[in-house]
């Protein structure tokens, strides 16, 4: 494959620091890197690959060079100004943020899951909520196999999907200051307010949940409900899915389909203490379920725990994967 020109913009941030490492760590083949991030990094150095690059301030002018692909993790108002500036200078954009996720004409994919969706962009792909991400993976064979017909999230999700405003609240909680970011301490909480609350009582994060699984699996009379929780972990969001099917099925079936689905480990020894946990599943890409059983208060229904790192499959790693699927096509 030849070598590509990759921008990523808010490189100094959680996710962009992690976009370098997923990128070298895949040896995606990168000819040139263009490194940006708000005035207060501009001259910052980042390393890849062994090699320095200097942090740029980004600007209207940022993307008037030769660039291939650029990946964008610097929050949803620089998505909405910056991604269609660089679009129209011919860069294919990967945005991480919601600005664009639910828009007409952008493919939302999880690469497991609807690859044949990111052909059809017109140079904005976005990548979905990190919750949904783990989610959608694990729900896909389901759906293929058996039919969905009602879903129930509930999540357990680390304070770095706040990025490192969320880490510094819950270490600076922990050493006895106040909280700057969340309304309340995350020590020894669980705070069931994930982005804004909206006028039908639920959160953003849960109509993202909601809307984005919808997309994603091309489904939009699938029934979802979602309760969305922080909670005082690090690294990696737990959830809890709860699965009404359309078709019955056998349990040690499910588990099979599961455990031979792409991006899927199935964690599930209850007698060895074997379940996903967020300290396993951290720093890795891939999404485990375990705790599958069958919900007996419904004809066809099983439970599932699903973990899956935040910051990588997530994030950067889902992102990076789909900038693999593009340079496949240009
Ligand atoms: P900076 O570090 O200069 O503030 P996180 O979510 O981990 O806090 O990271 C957010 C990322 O988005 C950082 O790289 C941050 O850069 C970047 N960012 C925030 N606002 C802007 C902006 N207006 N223009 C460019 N990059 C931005």
């Amino acid at each position: 494959m030849r070598g590509f020109k990759i921008a990523i913009v808010g490189a100094t941030g959680m996710v962009g620091r992690t976009f370098l490492k997923v990128l070298e760590e895949r040896s995606f083949p990168v000819d040139e890197l263009y490194l940006f991030a708000s005035a207060k990094s501009e001259g910052k150095i980042l390393n890849f690959k062994g090699k320095e690059y200097t942090v740029e301030k980004l600007t209207e002018g940022s993307f008037d060079r030769d660039m291939d692909i650029a990946l964008f993790s610097a929050g949803g108002d620089t998505s909405k100004k910056y991604a269609p500036i660089a679009a129209s200078k011919g860069v294919v954009v990967v945005d991480n943020s919601s600005a664009w996720r639910m828009e007409k004409g952008v493919p939302l994919v999880v690469p497991e899951v609807n690859p044949y969706d990111v052909k059809n962009h017109n140079r904005i792909i976005a990548n979905p909520n990190c919750s949904t991400i783990q989610a959608v993976v694990v729900l896909k064979p389901l759906y293929d196999k058996y039919g969905i017909e009602r879903v129930v999230y509930s999540t357990y999700q680390a304070v770095s999907g706040s990025g490192q405003k969320g880490i510094k609240d819950l270490n600076d909680g922990l050493a006895g200051k106040p909280p700057a970011l969340y309304p309340h301490s995350i020590v020894n909480n669980c705070l069931p307010h994930i982005d804004q609350f909206l006028d039908n009582g639920y959160t953003k994060e849960e109509m993202k949940m909601i809307n984005e699984t919808q997309k994603i699996l091309g489904d939009y009379s699938l029934k979802i409900t979602a309760t969305t929780v922080r909670v005082p972990v690090e690294y990696c969001h737990s959830e809890s899915i709860n699965v009404e099917l359309k078709k019955d099925f056998d349990l040690a079936e499910l588990k099979e389909l599961l455990s031979s689905s792409p991006g899927i480990q199935v964690v599930d020894d209850p007698s060895s203490n074997l379940y996903p946990m967020a300290t396993t599943a951290a720093n890795t890409d891939m999404v485990y379920a375990g705790r599958i059983r069958r919900d007996e208060s419904v004809v066809s229904g099983v439970n599932l725990w699903v973990v899956a790192d935040n910051v990588r499959k997530g994030a950067a790693t889902n992102a990076v994967q789909i900038a693999e699927l593009i340079a496949g096509q240009i």
